[in-house]
């Protein structure tokens, strides 16, 4: 009997991007199971269908996942995303995001399960040669993170020419905010990314550092493409459906298409929390690109994505909230 194609194994649905794919799957009607090994993602995220408690390197409990409950297609998040660790660690970037990935194809392809949707990242095109970047855009990581995800985007079509594997890798530029309805957020221990950062120093944790404002960019500090995480999430499903009715292989970024520099960002994190943000000038962060904005519309055109609430003030106004009712994470309460 071929396995239900509505039914997805979400890897990594228990951390931040693969929580929102896992409501937005659900609501679109998809039976969803999460397999996440809980280092890095929060039990309390996992809430739209059953949590196998496993790495993805097991290959056996990864077959087991896909055969106990009939799955049809994957959607593999699982990784690490620490760009600067990525640098000082490249062993843990390449075991865990390359080989955790194959592990996932491996126990796919023993399981005859053929629909793969991948995350990747804006870190696979490496210094940018132009923007806004395009999916043709030269793939030249600098980065042992963006090489990670690299390798896996390689090895997707020798997996589709042995094993039948359809797959679309989706690009994603800077992901940020929170679910809108209040359920899901963004928890990484530490906290590095500048959304959440800006957020808790306006509540009054560790102040802000900025990394440069010597860049050639009009306010001097990186622009950057800031995309909502729903609007992600909805893509994930966008793409799947196009893999079950079109059947093509593919790569799409995902962005909204719009560059923001940091003091934009911390501007606009002061208007929605009405505090200030307590800041300091820190030198540039190593491996950062000055300039990093998505050309999207092939993914609005092939996908018939659009993003809904991408918007700087949307992005900020969720988190904010999350981060009120959240202060401490999905274990404070
Ligand atoms: N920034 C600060 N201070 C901070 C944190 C960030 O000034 O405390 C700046 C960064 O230098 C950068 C911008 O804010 O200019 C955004 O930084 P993030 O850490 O939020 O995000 P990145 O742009 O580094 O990372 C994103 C994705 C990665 C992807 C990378 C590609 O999260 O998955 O873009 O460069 F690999």
């Amino acid at each position: 009997m071929a396995a239900d194609p509505r039914a997805v194994l979400v890897t990594g649905g228990a951390g931040y991007i693969g929580s929102h794919a896992a409501k937005a799957l659900h609501r679109a009607g998809r039976r969803v199971v999460v397999l996440d090994s809980l280092v890095a993602g929060h039990r309390a995220a996992v809430r739209f269908g059953p949590l196998v408690e496993a790495e993805v390197a097991d290959v056996e409990a990864v077959r087991r996942a896909l055969r106990d409950h009939d799955i049809g297609a994957v959607m593999h998040f699982a990784a690490f995303l620490d760009v600067g660790e990525s640098v000082r660690a490249p062993v843990r970037y390449y075991r865990n995001n390359v080989t955790g990935a194959l592990s996932v194809l491996e126990a796919m392809a023993a399981e005859s399960v053929r629909c793969f949707v991948f995350s990747s990242t804006c870190a696979t095109y490496g210094e940018p040669i132009e923007t806004p970047i395009g999916e043709h855009h030269p793939q030249a990581p600098i980065n042992s993170y963006g090489e990670s995800k690299l390798a896996v985007e390689r090895a997707l079509p020798h997996f589709e020419r042995a094993y039948g594997i359809r797959s679309i890798a989706l690009r994603y530029f800077n992901a940020a905010g929170a679910d809108p309805d209040g359920e899901l957020g963004e928890d990484h221990s530490p906290e590095i990314h500048l959304v959440p950062r800006a957020i808790e120093a306006a509540a009054g944790g560790r102040p802000l550092e900025i990394f440069g404002d010597d860049y050639p960019t009009p306010d001097g500090t990186c622009l950057r493409d800031y995309v909502h995480v729903s609007d992600l999430a909805d893509a994930h499903v966008a793409a799947l459906d196009a893999l079950v009715a079109v059947g093509r292989s593919g790569a799409y970024n995902l962005g909204s298409g719009r560059p923001h520099s940091v003091r934009e960002v911390i501007a606009q994190v002061e208007t929605v929390t009405d505090r200030s943000v307590p800041r300091s000038i820190a030198p540039r962060r190593p491996g950062d690109p000055a300039i990093l904005y998505a050309a999207a519309q092939k993914a609005r055109a092939e996908l018939h994505w659009a993003p809904r609430c991408s918007d700087l003030e949307t992005i900020v106004a969720t988190a904010w909230r999350w981060h009120r009712a959240h202060p401490h994470g999905y274990h404070g309460g």
